[in-house]
């Protein structure tokens, strides 16, 4: 549980209040290359940590981001026109180029220079991975980007998608890094006991161990949060996730990158929107080969595997419709009812409001990560409120590991099993 006091920090994002100014040091996943994907495309609006923007790509290709209200009588510049290198507000004409400033004022006599005054807030943006980042924080702290093994990769071997959630950031990254919800959440085999004699080796040890021992480990980007569940006499299975500040989680392959080779992994990012939705963003990406046409629109198509969505990315089961429910599967087949494993997660964790009151929780040793994270995250913040910058906001090449499972002995510890598959700040070599 939480103090409501640490509650307020851990999830107020707005500018100006500690875990808004900590998330505001880092680059934010803002578009979808695709949805900004030419010269003079429409222009897009998006809210992000409690702010109203626009996004438009001008004529020479350049992204900007700006404030989302003409400086002039504050009209939306979503109705904007995208023309000649700049967003043209449609009440009175007055236009933006990429970094805010006015370059066009109809409106006003040719011999003023009111428009070299006016200028709206425009975020530095960089895009990498099929992904559009910006930056919030001061210019002069301006960090490299993270070094994402999915940003770097070529494009047939990554994929990127975005969804809707309607509820605080930080109940969502709570999901992504609970690994003892796997075995209860997302069980598909309700009916033949549980799921022990699966072939798939994951599977069986998730449905022959439902209380993983966790063992979490603090380093410079983040929590390295391995779970342990009984397998083979003589054996654990180890799935390691790892959580990256501020919100990026990596989720372990289904296989072992030792024994399967060609086995792609995913990963999240759980961006505020506000204080009370989120976009749920989800990553793949497969060190070793191309994404095959087949396994691309599963793991990054509006109908895969983080879908369906519509085309504002926003779910087709949602909390208007009670996620689809299906009682009769409920009762004879999943453990839900519900249909696909992003909806599960997004009913459970939405039906606890869009901010969980954390000072009425009971938590137990399964939600050792839980804890971690937040007081992590917390401190975090509170150092950053005493002038203490985060070490991982400003070096992009902590991010450059992967997430992992392994079997390993009984007696083996995971730091030194699983070592040569943390390789320490640079996996592009091991991925060769
Ligand atoms: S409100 Fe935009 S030009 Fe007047
Ligand atoms: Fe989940």
């Amino acid at each position: 549980m939480l103090s409501q006091e640490d509650n307020e920090l851990l999830t107020k994002v707005g500018s100006g209040t500690p875990m808004g100014e900590l998330l505001r040091r880092f680059w934010t996943p803002a578009f979808l290359s695709e949805e900004l994907p030419t010269p003079d495309c429409d222009p897009v609006s998006l809210r992000l940590l409690g702010e109203d923007l626009v996004g438009f790509r001008d004529s020479d290709g350049n992204i900007g981001v700006l404030e989302a209200y003409c400086a002039h009588r504050r009209v939306h510049l979503y109705y904007g026109r995208n023309e000649e290198c700049g967003l043209r507000c449609v009440y009175h004409g007055w236009k933006y180029d990429v970094n805010g400033n006015c370059v066009d004022m109809p409106s006003e006599p040719d011999q003023t220079n009111f428009k070299n005054k006016v200028k709206l807030t425009s975020y530095p943006t960089v895009e990498r991975g099929g992904v559009i980042y910006i930056y919030m924080g001061p210019a002069e702290l301006k960090p490299e980007p993270p070094e994402l093994e999915w940003s770097y990769l070529p494009e047939v071997q990554r994929t990127a998608t975005k969804r809707l959630q309607q509820n605080n950031w930080a109940q969502a990254v709570e999901g992504g890094i609970d690994s003892s919800h796997i075995s209860f959440l997302h069980n598909r085999t309700i009916g033949q006991s549980v799921n022990k004699d699966s072939p798939i080796p994951r599977n069986k040890y998730h449905g022959q161990d439902r209380h993983p021992v966790f063992e979490i480990e603090e380093v410079d980007y983040g929590l390295r949060i391995a779970a342990r569940r009984n397998a083979e006499p003589g054996k654990h299975y180890w799935r390691i996730t790892q959580f990256l500040f501020p919100y990026y989680t990596m989720i372990p392959p289904v296989g072992n990158f030792e024994t399967s080779k060609g086995q792609p992994y995913a990963g999240h990012a759980w961006v505020p929107i506000d204080d009370e939705n989120t976009w749920t963003w989800s990553f793949g990406a497969n060190p070793t080969r191309a994404y095959t046409e087949e396994e691309r629109e599963f793991a990054g198509g509006k109908n895969g595997m983080w879908g369906p969505i519509d085309e504002k990315y926003h779910p087709l089961q949602n909390r208007s419709n009670n996620y689809l429910i299906d009682r009769e599967v409920q009762r004879t087949q999943s453990f839900t009812g519900i249909n696909g494993i992003p909806n599960q997660d997004a009913a459970v964790q939405e039906s606890m409001g869009p901010i969980v009151d954390r000072s009425k929780e009971r938590l137990g040793t399964s939600d050792t990560a839980i804890i971690v994270f937040r007081k992590s995250m917390i401190r975090l913040a509170k150092d950053l409120a005493e002038g203490k910058e985060p070490i991982a906001a400003s070096d992009g090449d902590l991010y450059n590991v992967r997430s992992v499972s392994i079997l390993l002995d009984e007696g083996v510890a995971f730091a030194d099993g699983a070592e040569h598959l943390f390789p320490g700040g640079d996996i592009r070599s091991a991925a060769e």
